[in-house]
């Protein structure tokens, strides 16, 4: 059954509604699984640099980057939502940086919307982002561009200052226009306060259980690598193992003969075969 596109509009309206349901995708065949299997939206985070690129951290994503796997994200023509993240660098430099580089998310990266790393210092840019009528999700707590900020990746506003910034962060994008947000590592009694406080759809990750809705890494939730995995994570499968069993039965196989059998071989009618072995011999 096709599914209706989802909108932005349709994700405000799901505040305090049904949960939110998100999940990272960052090719064709991963946006494909995540869209049937019902995401709301799909989004092409720049956890992409560390998850399928091998990088240490987000911090090596470029703009280029990510249009690559956004597009192909897009082309499967997903029912959900396509956030695009913007990278690191990528909005820091200049307001018209900023929009040009979330234009390229939309207009060649294929997303519907952009997110955005960080609090009341991003307004001008978020303003500006949206003026050009770019949707944008914000992006707060534990913001894995600001690593060397932070001093590592560590939950965010466990103390009353900091929590106090926080819910003031996040009346300020809600009250710029936001149409939801990220909330990462962070108490959950300060997600449930700021889901409270705004308007707007939270999307909780490691910020436990009173947001709108949730997100998770894809080849965390399945269980695609044998990393160490944050406490926030729950694995839905062990499809690395499964993959690396499937693959030493393959090569079990190759070796054995047992791949390919006759039906998995292409074959030429008797006449041919026994006309090219006469060639052949003649020939020698
Ligand atoms: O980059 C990303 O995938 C993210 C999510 C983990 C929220 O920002």
């Amino acid at each position: 059954m096709t599914r209706e596109k989802v909108t932005v509009p349709a994700i405000r309206e799901r505040k305090g509604g049904a949960k939110l349901k998100v999940v990272t995708a960052y090719d064709t065949p991963t946006a494909r699984i995540a869209d049937r299997a019902g995401a709301d939206i799909i989004l092409v985070g720049d956890t992409l640099a560390h998850v399928v690129l091998g990088y240490e951290d987000t911090l090596p994503a470029t703009v280029d980057i990510m249009i690559h796997h956004m597009a192909a994200v897009a082309r499967a023509k997903p029912a959900a939502l396509i956030a695009g993240d913007m990278p690191w660098l990528s909005y820091h430099i200049s307001v018209e940086e900023a929009v040009r580089n979330a234009g390229r998310l939309i207009r060649e990266g294929g997303a519907d919307c952009v997110k955005l790393e960080g609090g009341r210092k991003r307004l001008p840019v978020i303003e500006a982002i949206l003026a050009a009528e770019i949707p944008v999700m914000g992006h707060l707590g534990l913001t894995p561009q600001s690593i060397h900020t932070m001093g590592g990746y560590r939950v965010q506003g466990k103390h009353f200052e900091a929590a106090r910034e926080l819910v003031e962060d996040a009346r300020a994008l809600a009250d710029a226009g936001v149409f939801s947000m990220v909330l990462e590592g962070v108490p959950d009694v300060l997600a449930q306060i700021v889901t409270h406080e705004i308007s707007v759809p939270t999307i909780g990750i490691g910020a436990g259980q009173h947001c709108d809705g949730q997100v998770l890494v894809f080849h965390d939730v399945l269980g695609m690598h044998n990393d160490h995995l944050a406490r926030f994570v729950r694995q839905y499968a062990h499809l690395a193992d499964t993959a690396t069993s499937a693959l030493q039965q393959f090569f079990v196989d190759i070796q054995s003969g047992a791949f390919p059998a006759d039906a998995e071989s292409y074959h030429m009618d008797e006449e041919s075969a026994r006309m090219l072995r006469d060639f052949i011999a003649n020939e020698e």
